[in-house]
């Protein structure tokens, strides 16, 4: 399975801050917000995974990532021209994806919660249509939402209802099988100008192919995409990490528990950041073990 990570987008609700920097680039307490989805791709097993931008701003995420080979997986970039829907995000990648599944996380999702990646793995190791995440949220309207019969079935999918027939949020993480980027091809731009992922959720609905899996309510999902949601994530990983000791998104600590990495290499990044706590985490935890 490949994966995508949409961070493009114009991030205007972050105005005047993303006018010189990519949203997907700010601090969650200690480490940028890209981490956070890379890193459930990461805990997912898959290591293939493209990254898509904004125009000109590959190279400043490439600046922070690289080619991904010191954290034991691979990284490639791609530029939308413009924010033409998350739906595009696999026209983009359509030669990246190629005839695979794939997972799509968009940039500025994070999600924390108990055995996530073996969920994930297990799921992505034999994805039949697609395989949607529900949250129950306070303001639906903002959302993609989810409805549910009595069988726990999905039955309707719609974009931000003015009157919402659930309060079931669709999370910003799916999964795909191979036929996504052909339906993605078929799709028109909505009354708001852009490739819907509603839309394509919607083609896999209408086959009886989309499956959509509650996030129990000791599971986390915050979206990072206001000045206030920014700083309430900020606050909930620095309570976690100051609570418990253990870091989350700490992608040197995941690569090298997924397998990705040797100890000795992990020990060896934590070392490079030595100045930061974040580092020292690192160089305590491959030592520890
Ligand atoms: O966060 C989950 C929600 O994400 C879903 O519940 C909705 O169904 C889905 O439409 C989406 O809603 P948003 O209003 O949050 O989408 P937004 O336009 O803010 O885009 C989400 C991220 O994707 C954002 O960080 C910018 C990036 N993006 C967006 C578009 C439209 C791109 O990189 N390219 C784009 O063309």
């Amino acid at each position: 399975m490949k994966g995508v990570i949409l961070a493009g987008g114009n991030g205007t609700r972050l105005h005047p801050i993303t006018l010189g920097a990519s949203k997907q680039l700010l601090p969650v307490y200690d480490k940028p917000l890209i981490y956070y989805p890379l890193s459930v791709l990461m805990l997912a097993g898959i290591t293939d995974i493209q990254i898509i931008t904004a125009p000109d701003e590959a190279q400043a995420f490439h600046r922070l990532l690289g080619d991904g080979s010191w954290l034991g997986i691979s990284l490639t970039y791609a530029e939308q021209d413009e924010p033409r829907g998350l739906a595009d995000a696999f026209l983009v990648s359509a030669d990246h994806i190629g005839g695979d599944s794939v997972a799509l996380v968009l940039g500025d999702n994070i999600f924390h919660g108990y055995e996530f990646g073996p969920m994930l793995q297990r799921l992505s190791e034999d994805v039949r249509g697609c395989f949607l995440f529900g949250y129950p949220v306070r303001d639906p309207e903002r959302y993609g939402v989810g409805v549910l019969d009595e069988r726990n079935e999905l039955v309707a999918i719609e974009e931000k209802p003015a009157r919402p027939r659930s309060n079931m949020a669709i999370t910003g993480l799916y999964l795909y099988d191979h036929k996504v980027v052909d339906f993605a091809r078929g799709l028109r731009p909505s009354a708001r100008g852009e490739l819907e992922i509603t839309d394509l959720n919607r083609i896999y609905l209408e086959r009886g192919e989309a499956t959509l899996i509650p996030l129990g309510r000791g599971f986390v999902w915050l979206d990072a995409g206001t000045h206030d949601a920014l700083i309430d994530a900020g606050n909930y990983v620095q309570v976690l990490e100051h609570r418990q000791g253990v870091r989350i998104a700490c992608l040197e600590e995941i690569a090298w528990r997924m397998g990705y990495i040797d100890r000795e290499t992990c020990y060896d990044l934590g070392s490079r950041l030595a100045t930061s706590p974040y580092g020292r985490y690192i160089m305590e935890t491959a030592e520890a073990w």
